[in-house]
Order: structure tokens, then sequence, then C-alpha cells
């Protein structure tokens, strides 16, 4: 197998310069997850990536990329050195974009990205050889990792792009040059930052300005964003394929039926009827596969081949995985959707414990971040789909205090200032027969609620 990097194709992207020559089969930023003949690129985040250069080469990395001199690396050590690591990396994603023949998708929306980038994964991957991004790496070093990852033999790219502040999609967008760009929703997220829904619209709209040419957009018609978003395609000269529940829609939604682990989404593209089975339960998944198959249409790929194969798409870990757990009086369940959360996901996941067969069902809230002003409002607003969800709802945070206070008494389990101090409350609780769903914001940090449910299970298994 051919490297994915040559020695001289690395020099050339990033201008470097490289005295030992090295190939790369791989790029890692992560020592953890470094594999051997990976190109380790040393960049500065919470730390500084030069303090493992050292780690990542006795691992195995064929090379490192610095901008500096690294601690206890020998001088003939294979080094690609580089002005900035971070714009180098960005230098060989173009690269990798470029030298690619592959058809790439790039997704954003407020929520939705990583499950329809892996959704697009899955479908797409059965019609031909799929890279895709790793996790949910969206951002300013994570897209270019992304491309630069690129295998030469991928048929088809599927590029996640987010946004934390205005401006951030649109440099993204024109790295990744997409065939087809994917909005899941205009939601809420990053609303403290951005100021409002109308200037949300607006960033993730610039994911249009990347568009290749003759390039195609797959919007959200159930949003009352659609006719901006349409406009800001017809700008950028790209087709529109809209999907959802509306009849307006060109994927229609036309019948959901869900059980407690699984869904059947029936669905009219052009007219034809479709249907697709969804090894995970959720309303929320089946607009996906709608935004998902608009995708596969765009790029005239083979639509029912991608539906069939989407009923192997499950939920990963954190967002809506499925454990089921044996305690000492018999089975429960968790429903871990610990990894984000926002008001449309809450709603989502809340959905999703509705419909599970428990004797009781439990929900633990964590903060949703990065509301701004509207956060106290927006958690507020959510306390009367909580209570009708769960039998008993937990919270943890300052935010979800407001959530809390506007339950039914009847329904509040407890409240603690942060995850840490609710963990061992929830896992106290926790009883034979329950269904308890853990949700919240990465940095409300639910991991830790999951944690201590798993520990009170006596075997240990994944559904
Ligand atoms: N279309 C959707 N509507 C509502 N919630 C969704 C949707 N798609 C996914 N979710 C839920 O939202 C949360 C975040 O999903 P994820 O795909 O990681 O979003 P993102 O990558 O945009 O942050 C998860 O709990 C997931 O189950
Ligand atoms: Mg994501």
């Amino acid at each position: 197998m051919s490297a994915l990097w040559t020695g001289a194709e690395l020099v050339a992207a990033t201008g470097g310069q490289m005295p030992r020559e090295a190939a790369a089969t791989g790029v890692s930023i992560d020592t953890r997850s470094l594999a051997p003949g990976d190109l380790f690129v040393a960049l500065r985040d919470a730390r500084d990536g030069h303090d493992f250069v050292a780690e990542a080469l006795a691992k195995g990395a064929a090379a490192a990329m610095v901008d500096r001199d690294a601690p206890g690396v020998a001088p003939d050590a294979p080094l690609l050195r580089v002005a900035d690591t971070l714009a180098a990396l960005t230098a060989l994603g173009a690269a990798g974009r470029a030298r690619s023949q592959a058809r790439f998708v790039a997704v954003t929306g407020s929520v939705g990205k990583t499950t329809t980038k892996e959704m697009l994964r899955t479908a797409l991957g059965a019609l031909g050889p799929t890279h895709a991004a790793a996790a949910s790496y969206n951002n300013h070093w994570g897209v270019p990792l992304t491309l630069a990852r690129c295998p030469r033999d991928s048929r088809f790219a599927v590029v996640e792009i987010g946004m934390n502040n205005r401006g951030e999609i649109a440099p993204l967008a024109k790295l990744a040059r997409p065939h087809v760009a994917v909005i899941t929703m205009i939601g809420t997220s990053h609303i403290g930052r951005l100021g409002s829904q109308a200037a949300i619209c607006e960033e993730k709209a610039d994911i249009l300005l990347g568009l290749e040419r003759n390039g195609v957009a797959v919007l959200p018609a159930d949003s009352a964003f659609l006719p901006r978003l349409a406009d800001r395609a017809a700008a950028a000269g790209a087709r529109v394929i809209s999907f959802g529940e509306t009849a307006r829609a060109d994927v229609q939604l036309t019948d959901y039926v869900g059980g407690a682990d699984r869904g059947t989404a029936r669905l009219l593209m052009d007219g034809l009827p479709l249907s697709v089975h969804l090894a995970a339960p959720g309303h929320h998944l089946a607009l996906n596969a709608c935004a998902v198959l608009a995708a596969v249409h765009a790029l005239e790929g083979d639509v029912v081949a991608a539906a069939e194969a989407l009923s192997a798409f499950d939920a990963g870990a954190g967002r809506g995985q499925r454990v089921k757990l044996a305690l000492p009086g018999g089975a429960a369940l968790l429903l871990d959707d610990s990894y984000n959360a926002a008001p449309v996901s809450v709603r989502a996941g809340l959905a999703v414990l509705a419909a599970q067969q428990a004797t009781r069902r439990v929900a633990v809230l964590g903060d949703m971040l990065e509301l701004g002003e509207a956060g106290p409002a927006l958690h507020a607003e959510l306390a009367p789909d909580a209570a009708a969800a769960a039998d008993l709802v937990f919270c943890c945070g300052p935010q979800m205090r407001h959530l809390f206070d506007a339950l039914p008494a009847a329904k509040r389990g407890a409240h603690a200032p942060d995850s840490a101090a609710l963990a061992p409350l929830v896992a106290a609780a926790f009883a034979p027969g329950d269904a308890v769903l853990v949700k919240g914001s990465l940095g409300s940090r639910m991991a830790a609620v999951v944690a201590a449910i798993r520990a009170r299970d006596t075997a240990g298994m994944t559904t």
C-alpha cells in the first residue's frame, strides 16, 4: 500500500524542511491515539504538543512536524520543521483535499452534526470507500486534520464543520470545498456568543461559501429559516434539496414508528417511497436519515442501497447509547446521552426515554451551556417535557436549577451544584427496572454520572 503522504509530498505541502525524509501512513495530533507510521503534528492547545514529540517518536511515529526544538529529541530524528504547525497542518489539509478524487460532503448545523456525519459514513460506506472525520473533529484543527487524513483512494469523504463564534465556518468550508453541504438545523446552540438565531443562521449558511461549482445545499425544510438559507444557496449558485416533515420538503419524512430500541421511517423522495429501518430509536434520527439520503441523492448515489445500509447505524457512546445493566435485584437500562445537550436534543432524548418500557423513567440533566441570557428561560421551558417523559428528574448545575424549580414537586429527585455532587445521589437511587437518561453539555461533565451508574453494574453489557 502506498503511503498516505510521502516525505516529498509532506515537504511540498507544508513548505517545511525534512533533512531525513520519511513517509507517513497516518496523521496524529495526540500520542495517546498515535499509531506507528503516523506523522505526529505538535499543536498547541491546552498542552504544547512539542513536549510530546519524544514520546511520539518512541511510539513509532514516522516523523514529527514541529515549529521549535522539542525537548529530549535527538538531532538526527525525523523532523519536519515548519514555521507554524497549525498553519502547516492547514496546508496539508488543503493538499489532501486538492489531490483527492473523492466527492466531499460537509455537515454543519446547531445539533446533529456528528450523528449525521456518522450516518453518512454508514450510508456512503455501502457505495464505496468512505473517509469521515474522527469523533467531533470540526474546528480549526479538526477539519484540516480530517482532510490531511483522507486516503488517496476514497470515493466519498465526510467533513464535520462546527463553530463557537461568528466567522469560523467560512474558512473551514473553503478548505473542505464540499460538493454537498448539509445544514442539519438552525437552533439555539451558542446563541450566547452569536446573539440571535438570525446570526446563527447566517453563520451556518457560510458553509455554502465553500461549495464547489454546481454544488448542492441540503437544507432543513421545517425551519423558519429555510427561505433565508435558500437565498444564501442561490447566491452561492447551489441547487437546494430540502428535507423534513413538511409536504414541501424534497425529501419528506411521511411517517415514523419508534420502538424502545429501534425505529422505522417512511420517506418520499421525488415521489419515490423509501423505508429506512434504524437500529437506534428517536424521531430525530429519522430526520437525520432524510438529510443523509438527500445528500446521497445529490451525489447521484444509490439511495435504496444507502437506506438499507442505515439499518446498521447505531448511536455511539454519549449519544444515546443503550447500556443494559445488571443490578443485584434485576436489570436496568442506561441511555448514555452525556456527550452534548441543547434544547432540541434534550427534547429528543426525553422522547426516547418516554418510549422505554420501564418501571420507572428517570432523567438526569446537566446544564446546557453557552446559551447566554436566554439560558434560564430555555432551561425552565423544558420542565413540562421532562415532567411528561420522566417519573423522576435529577438536575445539576446553576442553569438546571431553573428547570428543577419549575418541576412539579412529585417529579423532583434532587438538584446538586455539579455532576460530581449529583453522581452518588443518582447512583444510590438507581433501581432494578429503571430506565435512566443522562444528558448535559460536555462541559457539565455528565460522564461522571454515567460512570457512577455503571459502577453499580454487576455484569456490564452494551446493546
Ligand atoms: N436531528 C436532531 N434533532 C435533535 N437532536 C438530535 C438530532 N440529531 C442528533 N441529536 C442529538 O443531539 C445530541 C448531539 O448530537 P451530535 O450529533 O453530537 O451533535 P453535534 O455534533 O452537532 O454537536 C445528541 O444527544 C444526539 O442524539
Ligand atoms: Mg459534533
